[in-house]
């Protein structure tokens, strides 16, 4: 729990953020050598960090972006909508390598196929002032790929005193990384899902997972979709069932989860309250289409 949650409030969100285009209504998934029709294509900001910090702003929390955009047109197309969230874009680097950074998802019901873009580094060149930033009492890392491209991150931030919060986010290329534990000692609070914690543990049981990743993490809290959320920490062992809401689409509900969290914790709720905001977070997120929808709905 944050000691200086009063005089440092506000959140740092870093990763990359992506111009995600959503195409639905699809007879098929994309296959090579054949054209599928899409019903619907939308267009929106997307990637972990933005989500995240999208959901902290909205719990009325000072929440500041640590990213980088691109200066073409799918980058500057996503202007609008991160200036509705309230986020402080203070720290928004814009930059011409930063775009397009793309994810085109073809969804038909459950299935869903990405194809990504990433463009430049991940390293902001506004990363020092935001660490340095007076306000900043905590840094959520929202992909593992841009904490092993910024290999001393969390010591930077600790330095600063900033207490880290980590989501590993899936990566086919990353997330089996036997070096990532080792590479996330420092973060105070892991956040990953069941598909994740089994990668990085080899264990599917969620309390075995755990069993492992308390011996890196001072708080472990495991999503686990349609079942809820586990915590666990060297005092608790905790779970709190999902709520019956009714689903229209997941995308983005653990980064919102996230958000529920990491406000909670840092305002001094107890273990289990702070589960049970991240589990109202995902909760609504996932009565909507795409991870900020529903709070957008009364801006746009
Ligand atoms: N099918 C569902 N029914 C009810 N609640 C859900 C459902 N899916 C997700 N949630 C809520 O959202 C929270 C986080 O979702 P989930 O476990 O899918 O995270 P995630 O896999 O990290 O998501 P993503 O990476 O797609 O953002 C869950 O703990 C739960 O509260
Ligand atoms: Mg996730």
């Amino acid at each position: 729990m944050s000691l200086n949650d009063a005089q440092r409030p506000a959140v740092l969100s870093i990763g990359r953020i992506y111009c995600d285009l959503i195409f639905t209504g699809l007879a098929a998934l994309p296959e090579p050598g054949r054209e599928v029709f899409a019903d619907d294509m939308k267009m929106a900001a997307g990637g972990g960090a933005y989500i995240t910090a999208a959901h902290l702003a909205h719990t009325g929390r000072a929440t500041a972006l640590v990213a980088r955009l691109g200066l073409d047109a799918l980058s500057a197309g996503l202007a609008p909508e991160l200036e509705a969230t309230g986020i402080d874009l203070q720290f928004l680097e814009r930059s011409k390598d930063a775009g397009p950074q793309v994810t085109v998802a073809s969804v038909i019901g459950n299935d869903r196929a990405f194809l990504s873009r990433r463009a430049g580094t991940a390293l902001p060149a506004t990363l020092d002032a935001a660490l340095n930033w007076a306000q900043a009492g905590h840094l959520h890392i929202a992909e593992y790929a841009t904490l092993h491209e910024i290999p001393d991150l969390v010591r930077r931030a600790k330095t600063q005193g900033l207490t880290v919060s980590l989501d590993p986010s899936w990566d086919e290329t990353l997330i089996y990384d036997p070096a990532l534990l080792k590479a996330c000692a420092g973060v105070d609070i892991f956040l990953p899902n069941k598909e994740e914690a089994l990668a990085i543990t080899g264990f599917e049981d969620p309390q075995t997972a755990l069993d492992k990743l308390v011996e890196t993490f001072p708080v472990t809290v495991l999503k686990g979709g349609a079942e809820g959320a586990w915590l666990r920490s060297k005092e608790h062992n905790l779970h709190a069932k999902a709520e019956n809401v009714p689903v229209i689409d997941t995308t983005g509900a653990g980064d919102a989860f996230n958000a529920g969290f990491i406000n909670a914790w840092l305002s001094g709720a107890d273990a289990q309250a702070a589960l049970n905001a991240g589990i109202q977070a995902g909760s609504l997120t996932v009565q909507a289409a795409g991870g900020t929808s529903i709070l957008l709905k009364n801006k746009s």
